[in-house]
């Protein structure tokens, strides 16, 4: 991946040259993980570019904080005028959007209170994370033999950057493997989320996700889709997924920011439904992909446009 059309990243109010966007090496993050983090989406669409949910992903990005208490320094508008300034500063149409609020430099001790609360916001120009071809064709996937944290360990509700040393282990598993992701199981050995994804099976008719539960991300797109689905007349059904689903399957497919919908074609070498992207996954996507690309009326209000630059006198 490059940077290199990356111009400005925004520090703690004020926009600094990719070169200058650095931390201390002693701050606390850089010692004990203790940064909460979103990634959201500039999308391109008919009327001009928009981002996708950016108020959600800025609530999730306090909710998390609140977890950790940890107190953001800026409001929540602040914020939303920062990752736009951010965006405008760098001219990008479409890009990823990625806020981190960390323990900056304070103090060494595992306790975080005495490290200041910081704030940095990166943008740059990320394609389909699972590939392009995945879209359609669908991923080949296994079943980690890691699991997702537990209730009570690591809080998964907060995006917390230290939970992706859990999705790291996820991920390299599958890499070495030659899967493209791994899908982690809870600790009671039920399906939980891919590394970086949540999960949705589709079978008798029904489509599942597992709940809300203390081992998974409450995904913005996880939520989207339900809507989408419900809105379409599909029964949506949150609800504890034995491991076995993902051999019996009908469909498969992973959501995400950055997998945005994806097809999983395969489950550790066993076929899912007929190995390639199913109907009911192929007419989510399309209605997905027609309201982040501004194709169809934006009926839930889930774009924001880059608001103009007002004139300076
Ligand atoms: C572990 C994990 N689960 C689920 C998701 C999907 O969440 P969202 O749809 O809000 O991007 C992500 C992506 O950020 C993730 O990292």
């Amino acid at each position: 991946m490059s940077y290199e059309d990356v111009k400005k990243v925004w520090m703690n109010g004020r926009l600094v040259d990719f070169a200058d966007a650095k931390i201390h090496a002693f701050s606390h993050v850089f010692h004990y993980g203790s940064a909460m983090f979103e990634g959201a989406r500039l999308y391109k669409t008919r009327q001009g570019s928009a981002a996708f949910r950016i108020d959600e992903h800025i609530k999730r990005l306090y909710d998390s904080c609140k977890v950790y208490r940890m107190e953001i320094p800026f409001a929540a508008k602040q914020l939303r005028d920062a990752i736009f300034e951010t965006i405008r500063a760098n001219g990008f149409d479409e890009c990823y959007i990625r806020p981190v609020v960390y323990r900056g430099l304070g103090a060494l001790g595992v306790n975080p209170f005495n490290s200041p609360v910081e704030v940095m916001i990166a943008v740059w120009k990320w394609g389909r994370y699972l590939g392009d071809e995945a879209v359609e064709g669908g991923v080949d996937v296994c079943v980690s033999s890691w699991n997702r944290m537990a209730p009570n360990t690591f809080p998964a509700m907060a995006k917390a950057t230290g939970n992706y040393l859990n999705s790291a282990l996820i991920k390299m598993e599958a890499i070495v493997n030659g899967f493209t992701e791994g899908i982690a199981l809870d600790n009671a050995g039920r399906i939980s989320e891919g590394s970086g994804e949540n999960i949705f099976l589709v079978y008798g008719g029904r489509i599942l996700t597992p709940p809300l539960a203390g081992t998974i991300l409450p995904g913005i797109t996880r939520d989207s889709i339900m809507r989408l689905a419900r809105d379409a007349g599909y029964t949506v059904v949150e609800q504890q997924i034995a491991r076995e689903m993902l051999y019996i399957a009908d469909e498969i497919f992973f959501t995400g920011t950055a997998a945005e919908v994806t097809p999983i074609r395969s489950v550790d070498r066993i076929v899912v439904g007929a190995g390639r992207r199913g109907p009911v996954t192929e007419r989510l996507q399309k209605e997905f992909f027609a309201l982040i690309h501004g194709e169809a009326e934006d009926r839930y209000g889930w774009l924001t446009p880059v608001p103009v630059e007002a004139a300076v006198r």
